[in-house]
């Protein structure tokens, strides 16, 4: 699997992120852990943000995982060309891809189980952007204030 994935969590997705790194190093990929290091109470925002700004940088796929996964996408749509999808399904994480061009998957660790989210993941990331008229709807996102 040639990809690159920066991902990152807060303390209540840490776990959860540890999983997701391993499984997807497993299947050849290159995972930028962008943190945190530990469990310690900290701020999702903060992590939001250096996932974002690697993932409009280089044009790459992100992962932010919080305890509900909504923190995370809400503050991840904040940036421009961001387009975070919080998937709870894997029918979600493939629409999100094909017509949405989801560019973050965000999970939350105390809803989905460690199975159901590696299987989020892999869909995810093996569901390609349709364009066409999903690409005319996304770029209206452009036209808001
Ligand atoms: C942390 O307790 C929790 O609020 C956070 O992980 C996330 O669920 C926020 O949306």
């Amino acid at each position: 699997m040639s990809l690159t994935v920066y991902i990152g969590s807060d303390h209540g997705g840490f776990n959860l992120k540890a999983t997701v790194i391993e499984h997807l190093q497993n299947k050849g990929a290159t995972v930028v852990d962008l943190g945190p290091v530990d469990t310690c109470s900290t701020d999702y925002p903060v992590y939001a943000e250096k996932v974002c700004r690697e993932v409009i940088d280089n044009a790459g796929l992100g992962i932010l995982i919080c305890g509900s996964g909504i923190g995370m996408s809400m503050a991840a749509n904040r940036f421009k060309n961001i387009r975070a999808a919080l998937c709870t399904s894997e029918f979600h994480a493939r629409m999100s891809r094909r017509h949405n061009n989801a560019n973050i998957l965000c999970m939350g660790e105390r809803i989905t189980g460690v199975d159901h989210a590696l299987s989020i993941v892999d869909t995810f990331f093996e569901s390609e952007f349709e364009g066409g008229r999903h690409a005319r709807r996304i770029d209206l996102f452009d036209h808001f204030a």
